[in-house]
């Protein structure tokens, strides 16, 4: 048998159990993982509640889009892996009905990739949904180069922080937006270059004096809502805003682009085309072994205790990651 968190309604994380449920077999083309540790997200706060825009099947929804483990079986057809190989997940797109809240999820072979050497269980199980968004939205979508100006909004948060960090691996210039003063040497400390309050400071014209007048060349906005246009105002002509996350649930106005280019991020886009994983996974890989990139982790709970894991994301005081070990 295998310990499963399911849900069979929407609401708060009173209404998550942990179940036993008979272990599947991979078909042929997948393969089982023994889940060791796995991350709790903004996605499954909203899967949970009842704000995803997608499908849930409910009654007995599984959750859960990243984690770390072990291959424990193998299917037909599956040459590249072989029990006993430590891997993270890369993408589980039909997470309502294989989510790795649990202790055994069986996937498509081609949707692990390797655990990168140099991370324990907590950080490998932390590292892929921020590390693949932030890469995602700043490298293949932004382009980014040395040199180059980002703003990173929701800069406390997982994503937030993996984006710091990335854009110093490149040789960018990080900018770390915040509502909290009292959060600007932490977010120093994390990798930024210069950090915007705006409990104290205004935005566009932070940014501007932080880069000699000219505006940011890539703004990456986690928040969205009525604040964008701020961002956008922040921006250089010809920069370019990617929205990645939502934050903010209040509506988002139609951007003027005054010569910014707007691109919505769904890292599904490149979690789910073997190319672009594989030159994320040796991006992560190289940073790891280099010591530049790293998950930060918030706190680790006990499967027993998922609830306690979403309630303390819902609480929204958390810096980095929040972990469920198995
Ligand atoms: N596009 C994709 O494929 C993708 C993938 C992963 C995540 N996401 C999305 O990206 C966003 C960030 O994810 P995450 O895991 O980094 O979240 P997180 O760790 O929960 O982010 C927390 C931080 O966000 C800031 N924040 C929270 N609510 C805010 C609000 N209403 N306005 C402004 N800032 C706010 C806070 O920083 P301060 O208190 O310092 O302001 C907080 O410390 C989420 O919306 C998530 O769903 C999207």
């Amino acid at each position: 048998m295998s310990r499963v968190v399911v849900f069979d309604e929407f609401g708060g994380p009173d209404v998550l159990r942990v179940v036993d449920e008979p272990v599947t077999e991979p078909a042929s083309g997948e393969v089982r993982v023994r889940v060791e540790a796995f991350a709790v997200n903004p996605l499954d706060r909203m899967m949970r509640s009842g704000a995803m825009p997608s499908t849930v099947h409910l009654p007995h929804s599984r959750l859960g889009v990243e984690g770390t483990g072990v291959v424990d079986a193998v299917g037909a057809g599956v040459t590249a892996l072989a029990i006993g190989d430590p891997v993270i997940l890369a993408a589980v797109p039909d997470a309502s009905a294989r989510g790795s809240h649990a202790e055994h999820i069986t996937v498509p072979a081609e949707r692990v990739i390797a655990r990168p050497a140099g991370l324990d269980v907590t950080e490998a199980a932390a590292v892929w949904v921020a590390f693949s968004t932030a890469y995602g939205a700043l490298v293949e979508k932004a382009g980014m180069r040395p040199g180059d100006h980002v703003l990173v909004t929701a800069a406390s948060g997982a994503v937030g922080r993996a984006a710091l960090q990335i854009a110093r691996h490149v040789g960018a210039v990080p900018i770390a937006v915040t509502r909290h003063s009292g959060k600007a040497d932490d977010l120093v400390a994390a990798g930024a270059a210069a950090v915007i309050a705006t409990d104290r400071a205004d935005l566009a014209e932070a940014v501007h004096h932080h880069t000699a007048g000219t505006g940011a060349d890539i703004v990456l906005d986690l928040v969205m809502g009525p604040g964008q246009p701020n961002l956008l105002r922040a921006a250089r002509p010809g920069a370019t805003l990617v929205a990645a996350g939502f934050l903010d649930p209040r509506p988002t106005p139609f951007p003027a682009t005054a010569g910014v280019t707007v691109h919505s991020y769904r890292s599904f886009e490149h979690t789910l085309d073997p190319a672009v994983v594989r030159r994320m996974a040796a991006f992560l890989t190289a940073g790891v072994r280099l010591g530049t990139l790293r998950p930060a982790i918030d706190r680790v709970f006990t499967l027993a205790d998922v609830a306690g894991a979403h309630h303390h994301l819902d609480q929204g005081l958390h810096a980095g990651k929040v972990v469920v070990t198995v």
